[in-house]
C-alpha cells in the first residue's frame, strides 16, 4: 500500500465526532455537531463538526480541517506525528510511512540547540564532569534521569560551545541573538544544564544550574529568543502531554527538580512553571493538557500565594483545580524535598488527598482570624460565604456552610440567608455578562466576485462535475493563490480519481499557503448541493470580472498611446468586449 492509501484507509477509520469528543464536549444540533473550539479563546460553541463530511469549522475563528488538522493544531504535532496517533487509533500499522519533515524558518536555530544540547550531555559523561555528577547523585539522580532528561553540563571554559558553533558556520552574532552566547563568549559557564523544549519538542532554551558553592544565581535562563518565550514554556510539557491525556489529569510544580522526582516515582502527568508566575498563555496550554488540574506548589509563601492567584484563574477558565497541600518547613517544602524524605508513599497520599481549591481557599481565610474580634470573625464569615457562593455543587455547599456554622457559632439560616444574596448577585452579575457577550463577529462580506470564486472551488471538492466544468470553460480565477488551489484540485482528481473535502485537507498540509485560502473557504458555510445552474451562474460571475480586468488594462493602454491609430484599434478591442464579442 502506498503512503496516500496509508493515510486515506486511516482518515476513514477514525470518525471525526468520535475524536473530537475525545478533546471536547460535543453536542449534536440537527446532523452536525457543536463545542467551544479550542483554537481560540472563546465560551460559544463555535465549532462544528461534520461526521457526514468527516471535517470540522469554528465559525468564529475560521479553523477548520480533517482529523489530521485537529491533532497537529491541537497536539502541535507535525503530520508524521498526527499519522501516528491517528494510526495507532485506527489499528492501522504506519511503519512504512514515510512522510518529509515539515520545514520552518527556525529549524537552522533548532539544529543550532541541538548541537549544544548533544555537547553539553556529553559533558556530563566526561573526566570533567564528575563533579557535577557527584552533585547530581547527591541530589539523587541517577544516570537514567539524566539521560531522561537530557541534562548536561557547561564546563568550566569561556569559549567551549562558542567554538563548535562557530566552526559550523554560525555567527557569533546568531549565538548572541540566540541566547547561546553573550559578548563573545559562551552564556554558560560550569552550570548543570536542563534542556528547555516548545511545545512541539525541540530544544530552544537551557536552564542551568549552580552546582558548586558558587554565590551566582542559582538558576540562569536562557533569555526571550524568538523561538524561547519564557511565558509560554511549561517545563516537560511535550513529554507530559500523552500521559495528561491517558491519566485524565495535569499536575503543575514550580522547579523542575520537583517535575523529574514526580516523573521518577510514576507521575508522568507533571509539568513545571519554572517559577511561581502564571501567564495567560501557559493557562491556556494546560487547559489543553486535561481539565483536572493538581496544583502542587512550594508551601512556603510565594507559592502558597500562587496556588491562590493561579487556582482562582483556572477556576474561572472552567477547571476542577485541586490542590496538593505541602508542608511549610524548610528541607521539605517542595515535591522534590518532600519526597527524598518521606518517600512516594507519603506523597502519594497527599495527591489522595488534595482539597477542592474552595476548601483551600477557605482554610487559606482562616489562617490568623483571631475569632474574638467581632469585625474579623464576621469579615471572615463572609468570605467564606462568597467564596461558597461559587461553588456549583449544592451538596458541597450545604457541608460547608453547616460546617461553618458550627465553627463561628451561628446558625444556618442566618448563614444560608447570606449565601442566597451572594447567589442573586452572582446571578446578576452573570446574566448581565451573558447580554454584553459580543456576537459571533460577522464575516466579512467579499464582493460577489470573490464569492463565485469561493463558491465554484467549493463546489469543486464536492461534485466532480464542477470540475469538469471548471476546466472545460478554462475558468481563470482572479488571484495566484485561487488560481494554484483550483489546479491542485484538478490534479488530485485526475491523479485519485476522485475527490473529497476531508481528503483534500490531508493533500493540502505541507502547501502552507494554499491550505490557508482553501482552510477560508471551507469555513464559510455554503449549501453542500449547489445545483449545476448556480455553478455555470458563478462561472458566469468570474468571467464578467476577466472581462471588465481585460477592459481596464486596455484603458490604461489608451491612456499611454499617443498613436491615434492604434488608439482606435484598441478601443475598437474594448467595444468589442463590452458586446460580449
Ligand atoms: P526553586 O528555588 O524552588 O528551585 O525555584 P528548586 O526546583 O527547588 O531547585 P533546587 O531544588 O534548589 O535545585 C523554582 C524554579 O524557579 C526558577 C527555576 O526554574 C526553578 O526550577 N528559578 C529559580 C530561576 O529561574 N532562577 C533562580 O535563580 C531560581
Ligand atoms: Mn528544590
Amino acid at each position: 500500500m502506498n503512503n496516500q492509501d496509508l493515510i486515506t484507509e486511516i482518515r476513514q477509520k477514525v470518525d471525526i465526532v468520535d475524536l473530537i469528543s475525545d478533546y471536547i464536549p460535543l453536542i449534536q444540533k440537527g446532523k452536525n455537531y457543536f463545542g467551544v473550539c479550542p483554537f481560540h479563546n472563546d465560551t460559544n460553541p463555535s465549532m462544528s463538526v461534520s461526521r457526514e463530511k468527516q471535517i470540522y469549522k469554528c465559525f468564529s475563528c475560521g479553523a477548520s480541517g480533517n482529523v489530521f488538522n485537529f491533532v497537529m493544531d491541537y497536539d502541535h504535532v507535525e503530520f508524521k506525528e498526527a499519522i501516528k496517533i491517528l494510526g495507532e487509533r485506527a489499528g492501522v500499522e504506519v511503519n512504512g510511512i514515510r512522510v518529509a519533515p515539515k520545514t520552518t524558518k527556525f529549524d537552522r536555530y533548532y539544529e543550532m540547540y541541538d548541537i549544544a544540547n548533544k555537547y553539553y550531555q556529553n559533558n556530563i559523561n566526561t573526566k570533567e564532569g564528575q563533579r557535577a555528577k557527584k552533585y547530581l547523585e547527591s541530589r539523587q539522580i541517577d544516570d537514567e534521569l539524566i539521560k531522561e532528561f537530557g541534562i548536561g553540563l557547561a564546563l568550566d571554559k569561556n569559549n567551549a560551545l562558542t567554538t563548535i558553533l562557530s566552526s559550523k558556520d554560525y555567527s557569533m552574532k546568531e549565538l548572541e541573538q540566540l541566547g547561546l552566547a553573550s559578548n563573545s563568549h559562551d552564556a554558560y559557564i560550569n552550570r548543570i544544564m536542563f534542556p528547555l523544549h516548545d511545545i512541539s519538542g525541540h530544544v530552544v532554551g537551557f536552564s542551568g544550574r549552580i552546582y558548586d558553592n558558587s554565590n551566582l544565581n542559582k538558576y540562569l535562563n536562557t533569555k526571550e529568543t524568538i523561538i524561547f518565550k519564557k511565558g509560554e514554556c511549561l517545563y516537560n510539557y511535550h513529554i507530559a502531554r500523552d500521559h495528561c491525556r491517558k491519566l485524565k489529569s495535569v499536575i503543575i510544580v514550580e522547579g523542575f527538580m520537583d517535575a523529574i522526582r514526580l516523573s521518577q516515582i510514576g507521575h508522568k502527568n507533571v509539568i513545571a512553571l519554572m517559577g511561581t508566575a502564571m501567564t495567560g498563555e501557559q493557562m491556556q496550554l494546560v487547559k489543553k493538557l486535561s481539565t483536572n488540574v493538581y496544583l502542587s506548589l512550594d508551601g512556603d509563601n510565594p507559592g502558597q500565594t500562587a496556588i491562590l492567584n493561579i487556582g482562582e484563574q483556572l477556576v474561572k477558565m472552567g477547571l476542577n483545580v485541586k490542590v496538593i497541600s505541602l508542608p511549610n518547613n524548610k528541607g521539605e517544602h517542595d515535591p522534590d524535598e518532600y519526597i527524598i524524605k518521606y518517600g512516594q508513599e507519603r506523597f502519594d497520599n497527599l495527591i489522595e488527598n488534595a482539597l477542592n481549591y474552595s476548601d483551600f481557599k477557605i482554610n487559606f481565610l482562616k489562617i490568623g482570624v483571631n475569632f474574638n474580634s467581632d469585625v474579623e470573625l464576621s469579615n471572615y464569615v463572609n468570605s467564606v460565604i462568597r467564596e461558597v457562593s461559587t461553588i456549583k455543587d449544592e451538596i458541597r455547599r450545604e457541608i460547608i456552610l453547616k460546617k461553618l456554622a458550627i465553627e463561628v457559632n451561628l446558625s444556618y439560616n442566618t448563614l444560608e440567608k447570606r449565601l442566597n444574596e451572594y447567589l442573586e448577585f452572582t446571578n446578576v452579575v452573570n446574566r448581565e455578562e451573558e447580554v454584553k457577550h459580543e456576537p459571533l463577529p460577522k464575516k466579512k462580506v467579499s464582493s460577489k466576485y470573490d464569492k463565485a470564486a469561493y463558491v465554484l472551488i467549493y463546489s469543486m471538492v464536492n461534485d466532480p462535475w464542477a470540475i469538469r466544468k471548471f476546466e472545460k470553460e478554462d475558468v481563470h480565477l482572479m488571484t495566484k493563490e485561487l488560481r494554484y488551489l483550483a489546479s491542485e484540485i484538478c490534479y488530485y482528481y485526475h491523479k485519485y480519481g476522485t475527490i473529497n473535502m476531508a481528503d483534500f485537507y490531508t493533500y493540502l498540509t505541507d502547501k502552507e499557503e494554499l491550505l490557508v485560502v482553501y482552510n477560508f473557504i471551507m469555513s464559510l458555510d455554503y449549501e453542500d448541493d449547489i445545483s449545476v445552474k448556480a455553478i455555470e451562474d458563478y462561472i458566469g460571475v468570474i468571467k464578467e470580472y476577466n472581462m471588465r480586468q481585460e477592459i481596464k488594462r486596455l484603458n490604461d493602454l489608451i491612456k499611454r498611446e499617443n498613436d491615434p491609430i492604434e488608439k482606435a484599434k484598441i478601443a475598437e478591442k474594448i467595444r468589442l468586449l463590452r458586446i460580449g464579442e
